[in-house]
Order: C-alpha cells, then structure tokens, then sequence
C-alpha cells in the first residue's frame, strides 16, 4: 500500500465515500435552498457552478484535507517560482510567466526570464502588424492571405483550437489553417486551394526534430520552391517556432525568422508563448495580449485565493473525488460553443499527457487511479450521440458543461434553444426520472409494460459542473484554459506525480523508426512477434506501387 492510500485524508475520505455513496443529488438540492451559493464561484465574467456534485460540505472539507496533506501550497509556490518540478528532465515549468502581465522577475538558473519573454512578444507583434498590414510582402510582392500552421501536439492543438475558438475576433484578409497529420490528405488537401505567392508556412515544434512535422514541412517547401524557384523566396514564406535555433537553420530557415521559446514550456503547455503566433495572426496582437491577461488574472486567482473558494482547486479535487473514490474511469468536456470544438481534443493532450503515469515522484508504482481519460464534443451533437450512455449506461462520467451568454452571431432563437439545452442536461443528468414520474407520463396500458416503463427510468445522480460566461473572448477562453491547466497540476500534485514529462510516447516512435526502413523494400519480414510480420508483410502485398 502506498503511503497516499494509507494517508489520513486519504482514509477520512474513503470512510466519507462509504456513508454517502448512496446520497441522492435531488435530495440535497430540496434539503438546502443554498446550495447554489455555496458551491459555486464567480472570477470575473465567469461563473463556476459545481452544486451538482455528489459532495456535502463535510467532502469539501475532506478533499482540502488531501490538498493540504499533499502540500499544495508548497507546490504552487514552486510551480509560479520556477523551480525545476519536471524532475526527470530537471526543468522549470514556467507557462505562467509567458502570461505573467504584471511583469514581476522570474527566474531559472538565477537569471530573469521576462526579459526574454518580453523580446519575443515584442517581436511577434512587429511581425503580425506587418503581415496583417500587408506591408509584409512575398516574392512576387503581393500581401500574405493564408498562413499554414504546421506542428503537432502541443505546437499544433493549442493554436487551433484557440485560433477557431476567437474566429469572430480574426481579420477577413487572413485566414489560418492547421496541418500536423502525417497522413498526406492533412497538407494536401489544405494547400490545394492557396497560393505559394501570398502563403506564409509556421513551422512550429519545440525540438524541431518530430518526424511528422519535419515531413510537413519538407513537403511544404517543396510545393513552395516548385513554384517560386528561388531558395531566397524561403525567407519570406517560412518562419520557425522552436527552442532549438541549430535544427531550424539545418532545415533552411534563417533563425532571424525564428521566434523563440524556452524548455522550461512544456509542449502541451505552449500556446502562450511564440507558438501561438499563428493566433496572433489570425486575431491580432492585442487581443492575443488579451488571451494572456485572462490567463493571468486566472493564474493571480489560483495562487492567491484559499482552496475553498479556488476554481481550479476544486475542479481537481472533485475529480479526485471520482476518479479514485467512485472509481469514474473519465471526464467528459462538453462545451455548448460549435467554436470550442476542439476543447477537449486540446485538453485530451494537456490532460492525459500530463497525468496518464502509474509511477510517482520516488518512482515506486502507483496503487491508485491517476489521469482520467478525457473526451468530449460540443453540445448539442454530443446529445445526439453519446449522451444516452451518460444518461442511462452503467458507468458514472462526470461532465463538464460550458457555455457563453451571448453569441458573437445574429441568430438569437438559436441561441436560445443551445443555452436551454445546456441548462437541461445537467439537470436531467442530476435529477433523474423516477418510475413513479415515468408512469404519469404514460397511458394506463403504457404503464403496465414494466420493460417500457423500466427503460425510460433515469437513475440520475449524475454529476456536472458547469461554466457560464459572458461571451467566448480572448480574456475568457484564457481564464478557462488557464483554469484547466491548474487544474491537471493540482491533481498531479495529490497523485504526487511528474504531471510534466511525456515518456510515455517515446516507445511507438522508436518503434516506428524500426519498421520505416523495413516497408523501403519487397523483403519478408520476419525479425517481429508474428502478428506484426505478418501485418508488415501484408500491407507490401496490399500497396500499388
Ligand atoms: O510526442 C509527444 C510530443 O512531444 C508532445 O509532448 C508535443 O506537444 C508534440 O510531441 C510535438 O513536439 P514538438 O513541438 O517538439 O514538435
């Protein structure tokens, strides 16, 4: 047994779990007419309303007891200062000084990382004022109108999902688009329709060496040359995001069209530095700016506010909570914002990469559950499709919905029947629909059909939180990310994990490396286990040329 499931907190809850297990939400809201305002907290233009939770005050109370014996405060402390937390590869984590608006020192290695930070803001807003101006001007002299984003991971989800997410803020003469598949129909398809003339390649990647990216690219610059036939031209068509300033010169991209980052950014964390350039394109630098300041009142919050009343504190401990109390094996992330759509695929990474580890700081096992398996899509489609499983299957899934007031968009009755919906469903998940209710809803013959009448019993209890904001703004969609991101941290901090590595992903690839030269020829393969010969040797039969 380990020592965080022999822990005290970790007992008292445990104990709490086995007396209120079978607690019914609907009882308690119908108990305490202020339920709502105990459990829920407003920053700024968003509100956080985590009342429909199986918890009493009394779980609360218990799961800070947890945070507290995990040292939490200790650890949010060393988070912000910038001491090195990634312990196996002996770095900072710093994502909260790339939004550090109020400009106080930071410092790795004794020396002040603003400094650095404020360099390349300023150089990404002299970039994007002159691309967006159309001052900058290609090789045949016309303005850029689409820039190519090409990065995966981290160097790829961020930025999208951040740029669809404020299209209504984005310039009508520039459009972005996102290629990081290393499946050819991603770049193909995307650049049939632009022009090497007036198109700008962002080559992004942290260590510039991914093997996806790098074939992108190449790629890239092979359509561009086979047009332009000039390697100068690149300079003015290619421009590298990286921390690794030799690959990128070693891939022919002047490094005066680099723009830095620094290792103590993890990957999944990076869209807040230089990496989300092609944000600031699409949307301009203030509001890229805007995007920063609403992560940093997030980030002023999460340092500085008791864990009672700390959002990102308690999204974690809730689920604590049920992923190692009721034994929940997910989290969905339900955003009724068409716009969010790729919310959860963004934090399906900054998520699972963070926090899917069975060992802990010592490196000793885990005998616990760690990182949830998170998945989602935007509500309504979800309701269409997976939400009858959340609603009636066996397994518990807490969701979280999210959603803004108002629309960028001058449809209003749809905005109405989405925000009925994302209203509806928490409550439908929460309450339930009992036998006795099922019944008054059916004719007297209906109701003597126990199978009918059994399937459309809803057992409810069903757990949410939900987020309503103002309107889906640079300032907003940066507080939630930003809440999100604590949120990963804090549960990593109970868990006592390194929520900031990724080994896990390492063994595919070389792997992969492995199999490459073997599918160069026509020989029979037979140094593998024998499905996967047997799968090599298959596809040569299978593949036309
Ligand atoms: O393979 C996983 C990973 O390292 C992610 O952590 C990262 O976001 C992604 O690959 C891309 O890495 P890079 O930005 O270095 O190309």
């Amino acid at each position: 047994m380990s020592s965080l499931t022999t822990s005290k907190a970790w007992i008292a809850l445990q104990d709490h779990y086995e007396l209120t297990k079978n607690d019914s939400l609907r009882d308690a809201f119908k108990k305490d007419i202020n339920r709502f305002s105990k459990f829920s907290i407003q920053l700024n233009e968003i509100l956080f309303d985590y009342s429909k939770n199986r918890i009493t005050e009394q779980t609360k109370a218990l799961l800070i007891d947890l945070a507290n014996q995990a040292g939490l405060d200790n650890k949010i402390k060393a988070l912000f200062s910038g001491e090195k937390i990634n312990t196996t590869e002996h770095r900072a984590v710093l994502h909260t000084a790339l939004r550090n608006r109020s400009n106080q020192p930071i410092y790795v290695d004794g020396q002040d990382v603003m400094p650095d930070i404020n360099r390349v803001l300023t150089k990404m807003r002299t970039f994007c004022k002159s691309v967006r101006s159309g001052e900058w001007k290609g090789y045949t002299g016309k303005a850029i109108t689409d820039v190519v984003n090409i990065g995966i991971g981290g160097s790829g989800l961020g930025p999208k999902m951040v740029s669809m997410a404020l299209t209504p803020y984005s310039s009508a003469s520039l459009k972005v688009h996102y290629v990081s598949n290393i499946d050819q129909i991603n770049i193909v398809e995307v650049l049939k329709s632009l022009s090497p003339e007036t198109t700008l390649f962002i080559i992004a990647s942290k260590v510039f060496n991914t093997q996806e990216t790098m074939m992108n690219a190449k790629s890239a610059k092979n359509w561009f040359l086979a047009e332009a036939q000039d390697h100068q031209a690149i300079a003015k068509h290619f421009v590298a995001i990286s921390t690794h300033a030799e690959n990128v010169a070693e891939f022919g991209i002047d490094t005066n069209n680099m723009f830095e980052f620094w290792d103590w950014v993890g990957g999944r964390y990076s869209l807040w530095s230089a990496v989300g350039l092609s944000i600031a394109l699409y949307i301009g630098m203030d509001n890229f700016e805007e995007l920063l300041q609403g992560a940093y009142e997030a980030d002023c919050h999460f340092f500085n506010t008791p864990f009672e009343e700390n959002i990102p504190v308690i999204m974690a401990l809730l689920g604590v909570w049920y992923n190692n109390f009721y034994n929940a094996e997910s989290h969905a992330l339900l955003p009724y914002d068409q716009s969010m759509r790729y919310f959860a695929d963004y934090f399906q990474q900054g998520d699972m990469e963070s926090n899917g580890k069975s060992i802990n700081l010592q490196g000793e096992k885990v005998d616990y559950n760690t990182g949830p398996i998170i998945w989602g899509q935007p509500g309504t489609n979800g309701q269409h499709a997976f939400f009858q499983l959340i609603h009636q299957g066996t397994k518990l899934i807490p969701c979280d919905f999210l959603a803004a007031a108002n629309s960028h968009y001058k449809l209003p009755e749809h905005h109405d029947i989405l925000i009925s919906n994302f209203l509806a469903q928490p409550e439908a998940l929460m309450n339930g629909l009992t036998e006795e209710e099922v019944k008054t809803k059916l004719s007297p013959e209906q109701q003597t059909d126990s199978l009918l009448v059994a399937s459309k019993v809803f057992p409810g209890n069903k757990p949410s939180n939900s987020f309503l904001f103002s309107k889906m703004t640079p300032k907003n969609l940066g507080s939630l990310l930003a809440f999100y991101e604590h949120k990963i941290f804090v549960q990593g901090a109970v868990w006592d994990i390194n929520s900031f590595d990724q080994m896990g992903v390492e063994l595919g690839k070389v792997l992969a490396g492995v199999i490459l030269p073997e599918l160069k020829n026509n020989e029979v393969i037979t140094t593998h286990d024998c499905s996967t010969n047997a799968l090599i040797n298959r596809y040569k039969q299978l593949r036309e040329d």
